[in-house]
């Protein structure tokens, strides 16, 4: 049979390299699985990588306020490091002595530089008597000795690694200065860094400065520089303070005062959203609980706010704060979803923590007031109050709050216990998020309704891997992949990341009954700044560009069903080594059919289609295709060289082939007619678990507390999941996994005896009772043995 099918397989593709496969992919309309979550596709930002300061913030100045060297909050100073306090670690039970290297003279001047033209002048970052805000006692004094005609003592901030500037666009300028002493005047000017150029200027004429003085112009550049500065010049001599000094391009996203830079900001309204998740990440916990991020601190005018040492090894200013993220989430239409500390710092660092009642009030306390600046009434509550105080009456789309971020272990069950209690019962229209992971099993210990934000940072192989990781996920609680990204030896992204991240999407939409939403991470990269291996969109100063995962993400978002139908091939072959992948649902408002398809593989790869379920398949439709070599990535110099490209195809039908190009996803969009009236026959079972697949064998089954038994001569395996997994084996090398678990339908009294039950049962027994041949097993749950149930 082999001699006579390779070469059918010749002539059918014209070509060697094409996998063929004989039965063709069935899908079925009229076999309706789970529903497609509106929210499935969401943002994470998180400071880091330069984010967004130089990065989604419009501010163009960096260490505006000369704070740039002020230790964590919480940390001491010695011989060159920074010291946490003197704490046990709430996972780790130790005290890890935990410091970073400091550097404090080279931080002081980070963004800034001190010269003179024919001008003797020296600039110092000093702690000054009379600071201009409390929060930010730090200010450059310039001490100017000398000046000849024409000289000048200059101070130039060379922004984020260059000022981006653009010609005829408009900048506003704001600082501040005091000086008994200096009587000249002051010369604001826009340059050229790489040339030397002048942009643009404007001048201060001399005037009283004895108090802090703020002055402010608007400056129009005449030309564009990527590496553009900012130069304040002095004629005359004296001793200068100056702070934050502030360069504002006008033409931000949507125009906000104290906005995002637009070119950025489009870059995320294209990935249309459903939430932003805000503002981490690990900085949430802080590498000492004091160096947690203090949304209080991130409000009012930028120039109070002190900003706060950003464990990824920069200051953050927190000038896109607490207020401009629920802004932005309402300009993009997305829901806001914030992140806020659970009384611990990282476990990872210094990983201190509170336990007191009245710690753990006053971490309450400030999650009721961030919930309350984004919803309450402004003349009932005064954090609402000064929501509405800073022009924004109405309620911001607050709908999620998480408690922590990555926080782990008994001390967080503690924690969240006692804070989800209180707030959930205030505020009952929020969803919480709890930081374990899906499969943990002290969530048993966390009674009530909440979602887990399980995260993977993991290869390619992982992501492939992983399609069916879902499948078998207990239903117990919504999941939001709040962080994931193929990371492993993919360069800085390239397209076999993306496409294994494809492949793990298709998996997430499948059980999109249980994943209502994700969101990958880190979302921003400053070309001049990787603090993780990869990133969603990288920035310079001028330029901003997607790499391939980023079109992953906007191919799914923008393509998303309303419901998925049956595949019978989900993943083709083996699914721990496959890379070949197909996920089919229905677009009720578009009347398409939406079908998915991932290759993995350096190969074209042909497929048939069966279609059922609709009298009707439109014979054109579009297809939406990402492809290219593994190891491609997008550039500054290629931005789009991988991205998505749109044809027609115009030989779909009830029966239709395709060769998918290697290297692939592509997307399907076909309209169909006639669906099957029958088209939802979704039992409970479906609904929990998408569809039920055909068994399967493998060599290497992979569960989880297994209980093994033998009856004649197979082998039988039960284990935990959803009704009891269940695989058999004659010679327990090769065993059929089934996808029918051994329950669908729970007994009543594991519901009777355990409210809120959900048919996840973990670690069954299997005893013999009494009769020979009789297999009795016994469920555990919630850590409790309960009665045996006969099968
Ligand atoms: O996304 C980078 C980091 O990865 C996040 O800060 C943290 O939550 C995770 O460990």
């Amino acid at each position: 049979m082999k001699h006579f099918f390779a070469p059918a397989v010749l002539l059918l593709t014209g070509t060697l390299t094409v996998t063929a496969q004989t039965e063709p992919i069935r899908i079925d309309l009229a076999q309706k699985g789970a529903v497609v979550s509106p929210n499935l596709f969401g943002i994470f930002f998180e400071e880091i990588n330069h984010a967004g300061d130089g990065g989604l913030y419009a501010e163009l100045v960096q260490n505006q306020g000369f704070e740039e060297h002020v230790l964590p909050s919480g940390m001491t100073y010695k011989d060159g490091k920074a010291y946490a306090p003197d704490a046990m670690n709430y996972e780790h039970r130790n005290n890890r002595n935990w410091n970073i290297p400091w550097n404090l003279e080279e931080k002081k001047m980070t963004g800034w530089r001190v010269t003179g033209e024919k001008a003797t002048v020296t600039g110092e970052v000093v702690k000054v008597k009379v600071p201009l805000h409390t929060n930010t006692p730090h200010a450059m004094q310039l001490t100017i000795k000398k000046v000849q005609k024409d000289g000048k003592a200059v101070l130039t901030n060379t922004g984020y690694w260059g000022i981006g500037l653009k010609q005829g666009e408009k900048y506003d300028l704001r600082f501040y200065v005091k000086s008994a002493s200096y009587k000249g005047s002051i010369t604001a000017r826009l340059v050229d860094g790489t040339t030397g150029k002048s942009l643009g200027t404007t001048v201060f004429a001399a005037r009283q400065l004895k108090d802090w003085t703020e002055l402010t112009a608007t400056l129009t550049a005449n030309d564009t520089a990527a590496k553009g500065e900012l130069a304040l010049e002095f004629d005359k001599p004296g001793t200068v303070l100056i702070d934050y000094v502030s360069l504002f391009p006008q033409a931000t996203f949507k125009g906000r005062k104290n906005g995002q830079r637009a070119d950025v900001a489009q870059m995320l309204v294209d990935l249309h959203p459903k939430f932003m998740r805000w503002p981490g990440g690990c900085i949430v916990e802080g590498t000492t609980y004091e160096n947690r991020v203090k949304w209080k601190e991130t409000l009012g005018d930028p120039m109070t706010r002190r900003g706060e040492w950003d464990l990824w090894g920069y200051r953050a200013t927190w000038g896109m704060g607490y207020h401009e993220f629920l802004q932005f989430c309402e300009d993009l239409g997305m829901d806001a979803m914030f992140v806020n500390n659970a009384g611990m710092s990282c476990s990872v660092r210094n990983g201190d923590f509170v336990s007191s009642d009245a710690d753990m009030d006053a971490v309450i306390q400030d999650f009721r007031d961030a919930i309350d600046y984004a919803l309450a009434d402004p003349t009932r509550n005064k954090w609402a109050k000064m929501r509405a105080d800073a022009g924004h009456p109405k309620p911001f789309p607050l709908k999620y709050v998480e408690i922590g971020n990555e926080n782990v272990g008994p001390e967080y069950v503690t924690h969240f216990n006692y804070i989800f209690k209180r707030l959930k019962a205030e505020y009952p229209q929020i969803t919480f998020i709890n930081t374990l992971g899906h499969t943990d099993q002290l969530l048993a210990q966390v009674p009530g309704q909440y979602m887990v934000d399980p995260h993977w940072y993991r290869d390619p192989n992982f992501f492939f891997a992983n399609n069916h990781l879902f499948d078998d996920a207990p239903r117990t609680h919504d999941i939001y992949v709040g962080e994931y990204a193929c990371l492993g030896g993919v360069g800085a992204g390239n397209l076999l990341a993306a496409i294994s991240e494809a492949a793990f999407i298709l998996g997430m939409e499948r059980n999109s009954d249980v994943v209502k939403m994700s969101s990958y991470a880190p979302l921003f990269e400053n070309e001049n700044r990787r603090d993780w291996p990869c990133n969603l969109i990288h920035m310079n100063s001028l330029e901003v560009y997607g790499r391939a995962s980023y079109y992953v993400q906007q191919m799914a978002a923008n393509n998303r069903p309303s419901y998925n139908v049956y595949v019978s091939e989900p993943t083709t072959g083996d699914p721990k080594t496959t890379r070949h992948f197909c996920q089919t649902g229905y677009d009720e408002q578009t009347g398409e059919l939406i079908i998915k398809v991932v290759n993995g593989t350096d190969q074209p790869y042909r497929r048939s289609f069966t279609i059922d379920g609709a009298t009707n398949v439109m014979p054109t439709g579009r297809v939406i295709a990402l492809s290219g070599n593994a190891t491609d990535e997008n550039t500054f110099e290629q931005p789009t060289k991988l991205s998505p490209q749109t044809s027609l195809f115009g030989k779909f039908g009830k029966q239709f082939s395709y060769e998918f190009a290697p290297m692939s996803f592509t997307i399907m969009r076909v309209k169909v007619q006639g669906l099957a009236a029958s088209v939802q026959p979704t039992g409970q079972q479906e609904r929990r678990r998408g569809f039920q697949r055909e068994a399967f064998t493998t060599d290497t089954p992979m569960v989880h507390d297994p209980v093994m038994a033998k009856e004649g001569d197979t082998y039988y395996i039960y284990a935990t999941g959803m009704g009891i997994q269940q695989l058999t084996s004659r010679d327990r090398k090769t065993w059929t996994v089934s996808r029918q678990p051994v329950m669908s339908v729970i007994p009543g009294w594991t519901t009777d005896s355990v409210p809120g039950f959900g048919n996840h049962v973990w670690a069954p027994d299997v005893i013999q009772w009494h009769v020979a041949g009789g297999l009795h097993i016994v469920a555990r749950h919630l850590g409790r043995t309960d009665r045996p149930s006969a099968c």
